[in-house]
Parts: structure tokens; C-alpha cells; sequence
């Protein structure tokens, strides 16, 4: 017959069990092991869900979306140039060049319009796209201005960094105006190939005030320096 006694030492001894278990438990190599490959697993087919969600959105993607992004990153291009451009106008020197930029801004405005009619055209709100490449540009003809900006070489440094601008917008555009091509966005089409004429003539005149007088201006200070010598 059981008695109280019995029955405390019963209690007494399943409770020290269990500590046991609890302890070998949570200290065993074995158990730990096995934990650390589960998370490990659990990781691993996070990581792998992961990729193929990203790979299944990549796989849906097509050459319209390469030119609505496209669209997006040269918006965002055209308004931060169309911001930049006052400080090169007021740091130009040569009257030819104050022209040629200030006529370009204006065309500027009316390439941001064209963009916006782009974007109409595909049925999307008008939405920039951070550009990173323009940046770097814009913040290295920044730099460049700090540096030379009160030179003899101003307006030379000037054109260096503009025309970096214009071939970057043409390498866009060249490549937009083949998606639309491609993509049978023939108004589309129009607008990108009047944006292109416009950068490719703003470059060439860039290119012709460089060689005709800029350049030329900019070596007078080496000159005397040398006269001076
Ligand atoms: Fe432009
Ligand atoms: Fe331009």
C-alpha cells in the first residue's frame, strides 16, 4: 500500500528526471548540431524562395519595361541638367558659349515636355528614376567648376563637362529611340529622334566653340607664365 511518504519520493524523483532531461536537453552536442542545421536550413530555403521570387519577376519582364525604365532614368536626367545648367551659364565667360547654353536650357524644358508626352503616351504618370550616371556627371562638372571656374581655362572646363552631359543624353536616347523602334512606339519614336538632333547639334557646337576659340583662349595664361619665366 502506498503511502505518503512513497508518494512524495515519487514526486521527488520525476521532478529531478525531468531536470535531467530538461538539462541533457539543452547541453547534448548532438541536439545542437542538428538545431544549428535546421536554422541553417530554414536560411537556405528563405534565401532560395527568395531568388526565385526575384528570378520569377525578372522572367516577366521585357523590353517595354527596359524602355519605361529607360524613360523614367532620362527624366530624372533632364530635370537635374535643366537645375545645373544656370551655375555653368553663370561661369561662362565667352558669349558664344553664355548663348549656346542658355539656348540649350530652353531646349531642355522642352525635352522634359516631350518625356512627359512619352509617358502620356504609354498610359503612365510621368515618374523619374534615380539616375546614379548623371550624378556622377553633374557632381563632376561641379567640381571641375570649383577648380577652374575662376581660370582662364573656365570655359574650356566648361564644355568638357557639358559635352560629357550631351553624350551621355545621346547614348540614351540612341538606345530609346531602338526600343521604340523595336517596340513599334512609332510617336514615341518622334519625340526621342527630336531630343536626339537636339543633343547631337548642342554637342557638335560645343565642339566647334572649343576648337574655333575656347581652347585656344584657355592657353593664353600658359603663355605668359612662360614669357614671364
Ligand atoms: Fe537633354
Ligand atoms: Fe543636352
Amino acid at each position: 500500500m502506498a503511502t505518503a511518504k512513497d508518494s512524495t519520493k515519487d514526486k521527488t524523483t520525476a521532478a529531478a528526471a525531468k531536470k535531467t532531461a530538461r538539462a541533457s536537453g539543452s547541453k547534448s552536442p548532438a541536439a545542437s548540431v542538428e538545431t544549428r542545421q535546421k536554422r541553417a536550413q530554414a536560411v537556405a530555403a528563405k534565401s532560395t524562395n527568395r531568388k526565385a521570387a526575384q528570378a520569377a519577376a525578372q522572367d516577366s519582364k521585357s523590353l517595354s519595361d527596359l524602355f519605361e525604365h529607360a524613360l523614367g532614368d532620362i527624366y530624372y536626367a533632364e530635370k537635374k541638367i535643366y537645375k545645373s545648367l544656370p551655375k555653368m551659364i553663370k561661369a561662362a565667360d565667352h558669349p558664344d558659349l553664355v548663348a549656346a547654353l542658355t539656348s540649350h536650357r530652353e531646349e531642355t524644358a522642352g525635352q522634359i515636355e516631350k518625356l512627359e508626352a512619352i509617358f502620356e503616351l504609354l498610359g503612365k504618370r510621368a515618374k523619374a528614376e534615380k539616375c546614379e550616371a548623371i550624378d556622377g556627371i553633374l557632381e563632376e562638372g561641379e567640381s571641375l567648376l570649383e577648380d577652374f571656374g575662376a581660370s582662364v581655362a573656365a570655359d574650356a572646363a566648361i564644355i568638357f563637362s557639358c559635352q560629357a552631359i550631351e553624350h551621355y543624353e545621346i547614348t540614351r536616347y540612341g538606345s530609346m529611340r531602338a526600343f521604340a523602334e523595336a517596340l513599334g512606339l512609332d510617336e514615341a519614336r518622334q519625340h526621342i529622334e527630336d531630343i536626339l538632333a537636339q543633343e547631337t547639334a548642342a554637342d557638335t557646337q560645343l565642339t566647334e566653340l572649343a576648337e574655333d576659340s575656347v581652347n585656344a583662349a584657355a592657353t593664353d595664361y600658359d603663355e605668359d607664365e612662360g614669357a614671364a619665366a
